[in-house]
């Protein structure tokens, strides 16, 4: 598997942990910064990141923001991609069985370290169980395809 990673300046210290996670689980990975403590805009990073997973060359994003939302709603408006914005370790597992989720948003000002690891870590193991959820995810691909 092959993950791209980024964030904003208010998701750095996450994106640091989430680092150095995917290093223990020897998945390869390309950090896009920002690695930044200027203010930067989260769609300059989420949006390209998005397109880089929705173009194949990488098989999931992890991106961080300050509350994950800014970063989950600019990362669904590219074609192909589920973004969950995930907090809780029940909807990380759920998200992949169901939604085969393919960005996973987390807020570094919403949870600490130590959840952020597990969820990323749960987030990357679970597979999508495909059946009744295949098709559901179908009607969102037929509704991107003739928008
Ligand atoms: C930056 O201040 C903040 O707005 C951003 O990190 C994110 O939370 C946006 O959704």
């Amino acid at each position: 598997m092959k993950v791209i990673l980024a964030s904003d300046h208010g998701g750095i210290n996450l994106s640091k942990e989430i680092a150095s996670l995917l290093e223990e689980m020897n998945i390869e990975f390309e950090d896009i910064g920002c690695n930044c403590e200027d203010s930067v805009d989260y769609p300059d990073y989420g949006i390209p990141a998005a397109k880089r997973v929705a173009d194949g060359e990488f098989d999931r994003a992890i991106l961080i923001c300050g509350t994950g939302i800014g970063m989950s709603i600019a990362a669904n408006k590219v074609k192909g991609i589920r973004a969950a914005l995930v907090h809780d370790t029940f909807s990380a597992k759920a998200t992949r069985e169901h939604n085969d989720s393919n960005i996973l948003a987390m807020g570094e000002r919403v949870i600490g370290p130590g959840l952020a690891r597990d969820i990323a870590k749960i987030w990357l193991e679970t597979e999508f169980l495909g059946g009744r959820h295949a098709n559901r995810i179908g009607k969102i691909s037929d509704y991107e395809a003739i928008k």
